[in-house]
């Protein structure tokens, strides 16, 4: 039977997307190579590098997703056989490091166990050891959507520093940007790369980068094989408002509108929201006495919590029966951690209400499930934090 009312997305992106950014999106496709598509672009561009807090570095915009985005990094800022410390705390972080071992790049792999975050001394060590200066790159996820942790970029780059490490410092930000606080020009990252699905609130469809000069000079001397992802042509049109392919026209227009509405907000009071709805969550599920897969508080992510289903029952068979009982989507346990955890997704457009909606809907299906929680302790201790925080 057709259940009325919304679906529920509860999953860590795409996130629901603003009506105000549908309607922006709801108009007559212009011409791409006219006055109005320059001014656009250029308002765009501008506005992103507010999002990634850097005024020195560019922005570039292909229409693709997350995964595009890891391959444009890399193509453009190494070479193939070049060796880069990848460090993996879990599924994304995992993936980025394959897409390196695929281009041809070695891959050093830092390993931490799912659920902590990057150990800053352990990059440290590794970087120290490197005496003849072999890595080009570190590759680091800032918030590891799969596990629930968000890692200190700026430890990162302070590790980086003490080893007086030359590496770039390529960081995917995909689950991050727009929600968690992220510095691209303090933290003297090189590389960050998103998608629109998540804290911009866009459709999926555009892969976002900020580069800095010192991988625009990378990329002037890098070897990898690269034509679409080449962003030399990209920043080259960008600059007379074009692009060399037929760029997401819409998907640029919604991305204006999300710019409105983040500034509106201010991006300051939008980290606060994501960290106090985050908070909100965590203590429904303390209150259901279930675990989260995050180890350290100070790593805890402010987008998506992951919490450990408990001995005996199978996450995916619980996150089926809650989209069968309630048309409500939670994010999957994915590699190490599948059948395991059950995601909940708390960024981009989300209010109190729609929270506790969401937080609503896991207690009564984990009920329903059979795990035994108590009907209104999750919710109530959802409540009282935000009630105590308003
Ligand atoms: C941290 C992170 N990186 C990369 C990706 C891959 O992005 P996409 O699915 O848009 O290709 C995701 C997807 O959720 C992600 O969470």
């Amino acid at each position: 039977m057709p259940i009325s009312g919304r679906p529920f997305l509860q999953i860590p992106g795409p996130t629901l997307i603003p009506e105000r950014i549908v309607r922006a999106m709801a108009q007559p496709i212009i011409d791409h190579r006219g006055a109005k598509f320059a001014a656009l672009v250029r308002e765009v561009l501008d506005g992103l590098k507010g999002i990634f807090q850097t005024r020195t570095g560019q922005i570039v915009i292909y229409p693709a997703s997350g995964t595009g985005a890891w391959e444009a990094c890399l193509v453009n800022a190494l070479s193939p056989g070049d060796r880069v410390l990848s460090c993996v705390n879990g599924h994304f972080s995992h993936l980025f490091a394959r897409t390196a071992n695929s281009l041809g790049i070695e891959v050093d792999r830092l390993e931490v166990p799912y659920g902590a975050g990057v150990p800053a001394d352990q990059v440290e060590a590794r970087l120290r050891a490197d005496t003849t200066r072999q890595i080009r790159a570190i590759l680091v996820v800032h918030n590891e959507t799969s596990t629930g942790v968000a890692s200190s970029v700026a430890g990162v780059r302070e590790a980086m520093n003490r080893a007086r490490h030359p590496g770039l410092l390529l960081v995917d930000v995909v689950s991050s940007l727009a929600s968690i606080d992220f510095r691209f020009d303090e933290w003297r990252v090189d590389v960050a790369l998103t998608g629109a699905q998540k804290g911009l609130m866009l459709p999926p469809g555009l892969a976002i980068l900020a580069v800095s000069e010192k991988a625009l000079r990378a990329s002037l001397a890098a070897k990898c094989p690269r034509a679409f992802w080449d962003w030399g042509p990209v920043l080259e049109r960008n600059q007379r408002g074009e692009f060399p392919y037929t760029p997401a026209t819409l998907l640029l227009f919604g991305l204006k509108e999300s710019l409105a509405i983040l500034n509106e907000e201010g991006l300051p009071q939008v980290f606060r929201r994501h960290a106090r709805l985050a908070e909100a969550t965590r203590r429904a599920v303390s209150a259901w006495g279930l675990r989260l897969l995050a180890q350290n508080a100070d790593e805890y992510s402010n987008t998506v919590t992951a919490v450990v289903m408990p001995d005996g029952f199978d996450s995916d068979a619980y996150i089926a029966h809650a989209n069968q009982r309630l048309d409500m989507s939670l994010g999957v346990g994915l590699g190490q951690v599948k059948g395991k955890i059950f995601r909940i997704g708390h960024l981009g457009s989300l209010n109190e209400l729609e929270l506790l909606g969401g937080l609503a809907g896991v207690e009564m299906t984990l009920k329903t499930f059979g795990v035994n929680v108590t009907l209104g302790a999750g919710l109530a201790a959802a409540q009282h934090y935000l009630l105590e925080t308003a």
